[in-house]
């Protein structure tokens, strides 16, 4: 039998996505809150004898971790074959390292309970800085995808003489292949992280640049305070209003705002989180890794 997909509020795409690909089925998925605030999951569509997808974003995770595992858990006891995770965006990637004395490494202990809860993961670009690959925090099948292709594709089509600058040392994988891909040149700062909301940014000479249009890359724009600063640093080096360019569109409350008193000329996103500035699309990327995990891993009947 085809692939059972069940989406979340919101990801009527990635489910579309998903469909197409796979040559699946949407399932009807129902999700409430009690009165009290605790999780109300039901599987409508029966999933028994079925591979089933859940297509579910990990932006705002805490707000979803219950009802992805009670309809993981759910769908395996009403006889699914095989339970896989399509999350475009996967959280908790930035905390990978004990930095204080008492810090929970919230990388490896999502990625223990997540191990526990579906048989396979397929996601986008995760925050991969101090782990090498998912397979250091993932115990099960997990494969991510790169947005690098379909943004150097838009740059390419968007942005003639692109020069891409990638604000921090974590941005230089997607910056360089970016540039790579589009065929520019590309440059990477340097950035100082004192806070949440509190970025030194640095850069270096410049001046053989100026006169290209700065392009700054990175893969989550979060309160943007990261992009904002590197923005008003490319502005007083002589450059003209930088083009922002995140994969993830986590945007905290301010971060817009930041955006645009930073002068930045357009803010573009990929798809992988729902939001206005979504200009380039991946889901499609995601739903063919999707379709070629579970080949890889469909459990023989
Ligand atoms: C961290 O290194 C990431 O690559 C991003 O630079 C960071 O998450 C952006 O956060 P914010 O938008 O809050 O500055």
């Amino acid at each position: 039998m085809n692939a059972l997909i069940y989406a979340w509020p919101g990801r009527e795409a990635l489910a579309a996505a998903l469909a197409d690909a796979m040559s699946g089925d949407v399932g009807s998925l129902e999700l409430r809150r009690f009165p009290d605030g605790e999780s109300y999951v039901r599987l409508v569509t029966a999933p028994a004898g079925r591979d089933v997808v859940l297509g579910c974003g990990l932006e705002h995770p805490d707000e979803k971790c219950t009802s992805l595992y009670f309809a993981a858990i759910t769908a395996r006891e009403l006889g699914a074959r095989s339970v896989g995770l399509v999350a475009p965006y996967l959280a908790y990637m930035r905390q990978d390292a004990r930095f204080h004395d008492g810090e929970a490494i919230a990388s490896r202990a999502f990625g223990h309970w997540l191990s526990s809860a579906v048989d396979w993961l397929v996601t986008l670009d995760p925050h991969l800085h101090r782990h090498a690959s998912l397979d250091e925090v993932y115990s099960i099948p997990a494969r991510a995808v790169s947005a690098a292709g379909s943004i150097a594709r838009w740059i390419a089509a968007n942005v003639p003489d692109a020069l891409i600058v990638g604000p921090d040392a974590e941005s230089a994988q997607w910056a360089g292949s970016v540039a790579m891909s589009a065929g520019c040149p590309h440059v990477v700062l340097e950035k100082t992280r004192r806070g949440d909301r509190d970025v030194e940014i640095r850069l270096p000479s410049l001046a053989q640049w100026r006169g290209r249009k700065a392009v700054l890359i990175d893969d989550i724009i979060s309160t943007a305070h990261t992009m904002a600063t590197a923005a008003l640093r490319l502005r007083e080096a002589g450059f003209a209003a930088p083009l922002c360019v995140g994969v993830h569109a986590l945007f905290g409350a301010d971060a817009l705002a930041a955006l645009r008193s930073a002068g930045v000329a357009r803010i573009v996103t990929c798809n992988s989180i729902p939001h206005a500035t979504n200009s380039i699309d991946v889901l499609g990327i995601v739903a063919t890794a999707a379709r070629e995990m579970l080949a890889s891993h469909r459990p023989s009947s």
